[in-house]
């Protein structure tokens, strides 16, 4: 790594200006970010593709979009069975639509892993192999019993996948930079659709569907779950995504800002929130 662009010099240059958005309607351009931003390389080019990067960082980008894809790919099928048992037409639809999206988000992280040659090739073949019950994280290995599931899994789950991808933008590995805006804008969806199931039962009951007691238990039952994807408070591994500018957020900090966004949210639904321990296997 001499020579390389990313060896960097002993001490990191500054980040520089901020990138400017000049008027697009006078003929301006957005400029893309092609230098890392945060880490112990701040300054340096991003990383483009899999040759250039340290052999760590390589390791530990394999590693999560394996998982990013397994979860992407799992939700398709804890949705499959109510893809037409949504109480309202307008439920069937988005359930459709969150299917098509998880299904292109697994999709993203596999055109990710792809480029890794045989390595993530072979990744992709057992990813695809994945049955219901087999997959890396506990929320994703559980049925969405009854439609306060499918409310409780979109508001409290999907909206911890937002924060694992919030955690990404403008990251050190160009393709994995750019793969965000689109799935983000995408999951912001699924969590407001999840919100809007869970404050119709509470307010609407069984005019609509279900009980504000059924949402309740839905969020006892997925929220511990949402709250350990997150993973172990002081992760080695998510201390080194930050020094290689890969993620933005240690875990347990990414945590505390998901407990922060989603308790006023249920609680102005008249949800009771959980304590942060309550009924938790990964702290
Ligand atoms: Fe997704
Ligand atoms: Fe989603």
């Amino acid at each position: 790594m001499q020579n390389s662009p990313h060896s960097g010099p002993d001490s990191p240059p500054s980040p520089g200006p901020a990138p400017t958005t000049k008027n697009l309607r006078e003929g301006g351009t957005i400029e893309p970010v092609r230098e890392i931003l945060w880490g112990s390389s701040v300054g340096v080019r991003k990383y483009e593709t899999p040759g250039e990067l340290p052999e760590e960082l390589r390791k530990l980008i394999v590693k999560l979009m394996v998982v990013q894809a397994d979860t992407e790919f799992a939700s398709i099928q804890q949705h499959r069975p109510w893809l037409d048992r949504a109480p309202t037409l307008e439920d069937r639809w988005i359930e459709a639509r969150i299917v098509a999206d998880e299904a292109r988000h697994g999709l993203q992280a596999c055109r990710i892993l792809k480029d890794f040659g045989e390595e993530g090739q072979v990744w992709i073949d057992d990813l695809l192999s994945k049955k219901e019950g087999e997959h890396k994280l506990d929320a994703f290995n559980m049925k969405f019993d009854a439609w306060s599931d499918v409310g409780a899994f979109t508001c409290l789950v999907d909206r911890v996948g937002v924060y694992q991808l919030r955690a990404f933008q403008e990251c050190s590995y160009g393709p994995l930079a750019r793969a965000m805006p689109l799935m983000l804008s995408e999951e912001q969806l699924h969590l407001n659709f999840g919100a809007n199931v869970l404050r119709r039962m509470v307010h609407d009951g069984p005019q609509y569907s279900g009980t504000a007691e059924e949402a309740q238990a839905a969020v006892r039952k997925w929220y511990p779950r949402a709250l350990d994807m997150f993973g172990h408070s002081h992760s080695e591994t998510s201390r080194k995504a930050i020094e290689f500018g890969l993620k933005r957020w240690t875990n347990e900090e990414a945590r505390q800002r998901y407990i922060a966004e989603i308790t006023p949210i249920l609680q102005r639904m008249g949800l009771d929130v959980p304590p942060p321990d309550f009924d938790r296997r990964i702290t």
